[in-house]
């Protein structure tokens, strides 16, 4: 794409990541037309930017077209086009089929291959390069996600003069993990290219401050990173690179008012009226992701059908799953496993007219999701690894009547924050069942208790604080400069 404006002018705040937060989709006719893209970045970040101004660079989210920029409520939106070879090598390949499930306590196997290495560092130099046409004279540009991590080193040749920050939505793995990666070194050396890298949780940053030190044999800070607070500190020369824990969160007050509407109201009486008007809804909300742990509530809810504990007859479990990924081989056979289990259940439990396990493999928009979050009991929220969580937030939002429960996985990000769920371990099936069993039987008065503690929590931690927490520092930084020298 043609830069709107010439360097020199261009915009003074800009987001980059792997997507827009609008997917180009192509549509039977041959016609297009832009949608919401999936997943918990575009839902944290699109308020963020709509309240801020800025440029966002992004794919489009389909091979092989030039799309030209586009400004959209003030927000200019620069797509970067991906070919097909290497939407597969780069997206599907380094970015899904190796950094993923590296990242996320290699719950599948990573494949390390050149071919795809090649194609992440080339699709990186070119988001970079898009960046450095989009950028006005000392802007602001911030890096999301594991799919750009070399963009800030090679920014930072291009464009010297702009301040740049990078944020990992996902979680960053234990050094012994990520030792595995062939180009473990390449990959820390780019992110070092930032003036500040931020993590969701201390423990992420800290892995990296200890690969900094081994890898790029950088001078660092050593003592405990907090929530916040205390950031770790890299000398990469004369410039001071600082690491930081900032926890991710969604437009609460937003939810919660929107929750709250009449009309959502009515749509989640209308949805459990048309489950059957059953005692109990169980929901889960999860791109379709091994990471998610689909497959453990499935076996959980199974096992407490089998003994009992809980009565087809009064429970119904909704499961709304959205596509991802949907060519790499892993989510292929997930999906598959999934839908076999789900098959397997209502053929043992269901009457005619009434699955136990309701599944939908698709999108739902926002206003329905929301009818389904205020219709539901229970939330199963049961990730294996997950950076923090959005799902399990954007619930807390949608209960201002105190009236639901929440069962966490201890190994999501969000459970350093939601102490007050119901915490399970996703290994640990007897784990899982008791959370789930607790959340259903516990008196009224123990659940409001608990929902009202998530809630003071989820609305004081909004996803406007995230961002100001993270720019503040980022801008405090440039100030304070080389002053500072590493512990
Ligand atoms: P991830 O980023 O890994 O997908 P998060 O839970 O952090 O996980 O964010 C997921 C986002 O996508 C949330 O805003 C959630 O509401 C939305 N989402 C998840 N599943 C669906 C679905 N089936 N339909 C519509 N939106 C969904
Ligand atoms: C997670 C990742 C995002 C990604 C999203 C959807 O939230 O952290 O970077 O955009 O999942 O995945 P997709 O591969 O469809 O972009």
């Amino acid at each position: 794409a043609e830069p709107l404006r010439e360097r020199g002018a261009g915009s003074g705040f800009v987001v980059v990541a792997n997507r827009l937060p609008v997917d180009l989709e192509k549509l039977p006719d041959g016609s297009t037309r832009w949608k919401r893209s999936p997943g918990g970045l575009v839902t944290a970040l699109e308020p963020v930017l709509r309240s801020n101004r800025g440029a966002w660079v992004g794919w489009a989210g389909v091979p092989d077209v030039e799309v030209d920029p586009i400004v959209e409520d003030g927000l200019e939106l620069y797509p970067v086009p991906l070919s097909a070879q290497e939407v597969a090598d780069y997206y599907e390949g380094f970015s899904n089929a190796t950094l993923w499930p590296l990242y996320h306590d290699v719950i599948v196997r990573p494949v390390y291959n050149r071919a795809w290495w090649s194609a992440y560092v080339q699709v990186n130099r070119r988001f970079a390069e898009e960046t450095a046409k989009v950028a006005a004279e000392g802007a602001t540009v911030w890096v999301q996600d594991y799919q750009l991590q070399l963009v800030p080193k090679m920014l930072r040749m291009l464009r010297p003069d702009l301040t740049i920050g990078f944020f990992l939505h996902i979680p960053f793995p234990p050094v012994e993990l990520f030792m595995q990666m062939p180009w473990r070194t390449e990959i820390v050396e780019g992110l070092l290219g930032a003036d500040l890298i931020g993590f969701h949780l201390p423990g992420g940053a800290q892995n990296f401050l200890y690969l900094a030190r081994r890898l790029a044999g950088q001078p660092t800070s050593r003592g405990t990173v907090g929530v916040r607070s205390k950031m770790g500190v890299v000398q990469v020369g004369f410039r001071t690179v600082r690491v930081g824990a900032f926890p991710i969160s969604i437009d609460s007050a937003g939810l919660d008012e929107h929750s709250r509407r009449r009309s959502v109201r009515e749509r989640a009486a209308q949805i459990r009226a048309e489950l059957g008007s059953p005692k109990h809804v169980l929901l889960g909300v999860d791109r379709l992701d091994y990471t998610k742990g689909i497959d453990i509530r499935l076996n959980a809810l199974e096992e407490l059908l089998d003994e009992g504990r809980i009565d087809p007859a009064d429970t119904v479990v909704v499961q709304l799953a959205t596509p991802s990924r949907e060519r790499v081989e892993s989510y292929i056979q997930m999906r598959g496993d999934i839908e076999r289990q789900v098959g397997r259940i209502n053929g043992e439990f269901a009457r005619v007219g009434y699955p136990v396990v309701h599944y939908l493999h698709r999108p739902i928009a926002r206003e329905e999701l929301i009818a389904f979050f205020v219709a539901a009991d229970v939330m199963l929220v049961t990730p294996l690894r997950d950076g923090m969580n959005l799902v399990a937030k954007e619930y807390v939002a949608c209960h201002s009547g105190l009236n639901g429960t929440l069962v966490l996985s201890e190994f999501t990000g969000a459970a350093a924050e939601l102490r007050q769920s119901y915490l399970c371990n996703p290994h640990d099936l007897d784990s899982v069942k008791d959370a789930i069993v607790s959340a259903l039987t516990d008196d009224r008065e123990t659940r409001r208790r608990r929902m009202r503690a998530l809630r003071r929590q989820v609305l004081a931690h909004d996803v406007d604080r995230w961002a100001r927490a993270f720019l503040d520092a980022l801008a405090k930084g440039q100030v304070a400069g080389k002053a500072l020298v590493a512990d």
